[in-house]
């Protein structure tokens, strides 16, 4: 049976394009939410017949409100998964626990190294060699939770913040959709806190080569 999807956004939704695009076997896209109406994913998603709908974060008074909304909004398409896919709000421990194991981030940093914002350049300034991207299960500690797969490039000499940025997010154009793939046909398990996936054939890591 097919499982339904539910995709967050804040602004330009490339990962969203790409899990849309990949058209994963066994993944319904129910709706496509953002808590910010111009974000310009919402026109793409509305163009290809998705549904969408916008909880503005600035019609609440505290995150917990927004969050109640948010969650509201959500539960109508009854996901099994919930995707966020550059979703630029912090959420509620209650939020993050309703939908536990079932609700997936992308960051674009090797976790659990350079949490929170700025992390290209964070990887740049620490004088790493390798930068990437992570999958992960959401848990109520920011950019925190069980690793389904990650995604590695090499950071080279003359690279900025924004040379990196896009050389990573090709990555995660790769990764996340796969990581979706996976989940819906129930290759992820969870235990003490580390993901096995069940089809090694299906790459849950992986270093490209520049
Ligand atoms: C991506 O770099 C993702 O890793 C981060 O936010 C960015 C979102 O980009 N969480 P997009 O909206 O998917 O294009």
């Amino acid at each position: 049976m097919n499982k339904n999807v539910v995709i967050l956004i804040s602004g330009r939704g490339s990962n969203m394009q790409a899990i849309v695009n990949a058209h994963i076997a066994g993944a319904d896209i129910k709706a496509v939410i953002s808590n910010r109406p111009d974000a310009a994913g919402l026109a793409w998603a509305n163009e290809r017949g998705i549904t969408t709908a916008v909880v503005n974060h600035r019609d609440f008074d505290s995150r917990e409100a927004f969050d109640a909304q948010l969650q509201h909004t959500i539960d109508a398409y009854q996901p099994d998964l919930v995707v966020l896919a550059g979703f630029m709000r912090i959420l509620t421990a209650d939020f993050c626990l309703h939908y536990q194991n079932r609700l997936l981030n992308i960051h674009p940093s090797l976790l659990p190294s350079f949490k929170g914002l700025h992390t290209h350049q964070a990887a740049i300034d620490a004088g790493c060699k390798l930068a990437g991207c992570s999958v992960h299960f959401v848990t109520p500690e920011l950019d925190h939770g069980p690793i389904i797969s990650q995604g590695a490039v090499p950071i080279l000499p003359d690279d900025t913040a924004d040379s990196l940025a896009e050389r990573i997010l090709s990555v995660e154009h790769s990764l996340y959709p796969q990581a979706v793939a996976d989940f819906v046909n129930n290759r992820l398990q969870i235990k003490d806190g580390i993901v096995t996936n069940q089809q090694p054939a299906s790459a849950s890591s992986k270093l490209l080569a520049f």
